[in-house]
């Protein structure tokens, strides 16, 4: 009886600790699947399936799985250095994750089949019409790439390096943009970076309007 009730704690400490493999006090393992994991600790945010429903927390269903691996390494503090991309949120989410935790829920999420019903554009047809052109033709007088020559002409992104937009909450989409621009997400080599400098408010938020709506 004891036992049963001990396995049961296990259980419970596994769904609340953000770890695949948690050491308990008493030394038992207590190795929680990826589903768990996911289901547990990532799906209060960002859903069971990937599908998040609230646009500040991005869609990870169907994203690169080498991409969403390397996001979650990036969160990460170690002893030597800071994590290479800030968020507060994430960072404690991720200190407990080993490298092959982060592998696995990369993989995950990529296999989860995106719901693009779920989101839904308020934006003026106007908008998303402008955020369309300069997606796939940039802006040549503001030296502005087009989008779409590194996330792919429907916006599916090029594994392993260039994530998937498309779908994407404007939100989130607008939220990183601004980040990106003012270094605060700086975990891209400054690629994005370089394609921000030049790119207005007005810009920004019309191709993340259209991002939004791509399928
Ligand atoms: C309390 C809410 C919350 C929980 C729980 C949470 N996340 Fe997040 N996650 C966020 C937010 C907010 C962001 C956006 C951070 C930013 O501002 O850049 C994010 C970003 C991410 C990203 C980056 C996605 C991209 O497109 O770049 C990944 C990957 C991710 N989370 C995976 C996970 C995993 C795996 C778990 C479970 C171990 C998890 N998250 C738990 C809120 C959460
Ligand atoms: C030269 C290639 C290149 C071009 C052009 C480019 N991107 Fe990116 N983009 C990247 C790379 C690389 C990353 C991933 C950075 C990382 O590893 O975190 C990225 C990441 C992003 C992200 C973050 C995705 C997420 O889930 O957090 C968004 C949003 C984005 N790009 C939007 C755009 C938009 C909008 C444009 C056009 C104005 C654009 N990109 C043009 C290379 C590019």
């Amino acid at each position: 009886m004891k036992m049963i009730k001990n396995t049961a704690m296990l259980v419970v400490l596994a769904l609340f600790t953000p770890a695949i493999s948690a050491e308990t006090t008493d030394g038992l393992a207590a190795p929680a699947t990826v589903e768990e994991t996911a289901s547990g600790i990532c799906a209060g945010c960002h859903s069971a399936d990937g599908n998040s429903v609230i646009p500040m927390n991005p869609i990870l269903a169907g994203q690169h799985a080498e991409y969403i691996t390397k996001q979650l390494i990036d969160f990460k503090a170690t002893e030597s250095a800071p994590a290479k991309r800030n968020s507060p949120v994430m960072s404690s989410m991720v200190a407990a994750l080993s490298q092959d935790d982060m592998k696995k829920l990369g993989e995950y999420y990529a296999k989860q089949k995106t719901n693009p019903s779920q989101i839904a554009s308020d934006a003026d047809e106007k908008i998303i019409e402008r955020g369309k052109i300069l997606y796939h033709g940039g802006n040549i007088a503001d030296g502005v790439p087009a989008c779409a020559s590194c996330h792919g002409p429907n916006g599916s992104g090029i594994p392993p390096r260039y994530p998937a937009v498309a779908g994407q909450h404007a939100e989130y989409t607008l939220t990183q943009l601004n980040l990106f621009n003012t270094g605060d997400r700086g975990n891209d080599n400054q690629v994005m970076q370089k394609v921000l400098t030049r790119m207005s408010g007005q810009d920004k938020r019309a191709v993340s309007a259209y991002i939004s709506t791509m399928r």
